[in-house]
């Protein structure tokens, strides 16, 4: 679809500008040409209230909410992207290379507490993109989950960034005991961590679908610089049985992810993903019938770390990163949530 593009937003444009310096999230949907009253009260009805929330959505989505056809969706959409690239929230469509690699360098990383992992994650969790850490039950997937949530609250000098998060828990495994355990172990106060931690207990893959649809607003108010969901596949999995629902599954999976990679992108936050999977990986990844929706959250998460257990160890592995070496790093579980092993040589393969 052809873009109306302003020339002086492009005479402006700096690419390295700190996202946080900008007011899109403020941008009501009224503010896009075609967009009436009534279609901004359907939109606000709908929990879209700005263009980024409008941009979030996939045009079946805006469709749905002002009960249109695809075409008039697709156009909004097209508007509400078209309004955040000229306010430097959003990539063009073309873009050099150098610019690309100055916004890179301007995401910001939240560190898992271990140097190990960040080291294996180069600096940390990234914004703008999703993380999955995937392994069999016990690996360590929740207790890396539950050490971010008290790492993301730190100052930047500590790790963190000063920011709020969104526990989507489908498993019914968060405990906030274990959050003010993890950051008495590390020093910190721990009823202001629990403040900065919303969690919104997902009862089956819908809930969790509107939970994500709904999250726009918290992100605003609150300053979420993080949203895990822990685990993304249980409640498809538990749902969808069967072979003849195999195809179901990984299309509402895969609107899922794909909600969520947008989500991190346009609300500049990182988001984290579970993922429970047999002891295999091989095994796993060759036969996409028992991948049961792994192979979905493997081609749209940006990076995949796999954990697994070795004695009282874990070991993490960065898996098919476009940058990252591919090597193992060593953690245990402790009182501080996820941490470094005591011996010296921890890391595998050290990078040089
Ligand atoms: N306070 C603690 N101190 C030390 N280790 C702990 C503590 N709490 C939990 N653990 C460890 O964490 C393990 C569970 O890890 P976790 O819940 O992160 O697994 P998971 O990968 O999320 O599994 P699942 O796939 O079943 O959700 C326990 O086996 C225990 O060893
Ligand atoms: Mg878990």
């Amino acid at each position: 679809m052809p873009r109306e593009k302003e020339e002086s937003h492009k005479e402006s444009k700096d690419a390295s500008a700190p996202k946080e310096d900008l007011s899109a999230s403020d941008v009501e949907i009224d503010e896009l040409e075609g967009v009436g009253p009534a279609t901004k009260e359907k939109l606000n009805n709908a929990g879209i209230l700005t263009v980024m929330d409008l941009a979030v959505k996939s045009p079946s989505e805006i469709a749905d909410a002002i009960g249109s056809d695809l075409a008039r969706a697709v156009e909004l959409s097209t508007k509400a992207r078209t309004k955040l690239v000229e306010l430097h929230y959003l990539e063009d469509d073309f873009v050099s290379a150098s610019e690309i690699y100055k916004r890179r360098k301007a995401i910001d990383r939240i560190s898992t507490g271990t140097k190990n992992l960040d080291d294996l994650l180069a600096g940390g969790i990234e914004t703008q993109a999703v993380t999955e850490f995937y392994g069999e039950f016990g690996s360590g997937k929740t207790q890396i989950c539950h050490t971010l949530c008290v790492m993301v609250q730190q100052p930047k000098e500590q790790g963190g960034l000063s920011g709020k998060v969104v526990y989507i828990d489908t498993e019914n495994t968060f405990r906030p005991e274990r959050i003010v355990g993890i950051a008495q172990a590390r020093g910190y106060e721990p009823d202001a961590i629990l403040n900065g931690i919303v969690v919104a207990k997902a009862y089956n893959s819908s809930h969790q679908e509107l939970i994500l649809g709904e999250l726009g607003a918290r992100v605003r108010e609150f300053g979420v610089r993080l949203v895990i969901v822990d685990s993304a596949v249980a409640h498809y999995r538990a749902e969808f049985l069967g072979r003849g629902t195999l195809s179901e599954r990984q299309q509402r999976l895969n609107k899922f992810m794909h909600a969520l990679v947008r989500t991190a992108e346009i609300y500049n936050l990182a988001v984290v993903v579970t993922n429970q999977v047999q002891s295999s990986p091989d095994t796993f990844f060759g036969d996409p019938t028992k991948a049961t929706g792994g192979h979905v959250v493997a081609h749209t998460s940006t990076y995949r770390v796999y954990v697994r257990k070795t004695g009282k160890n874990r070991v993490a592995r960065m898996v098919d990163s476009p940058y990252h070496p591919e090597r193992e790093s060593l953690f245990i579980l402790d009182e501080r949530g996820i941490d470094d092993p005591q011996e010296e040589s921890s890391t595998r393969r050290r990078s040089s």
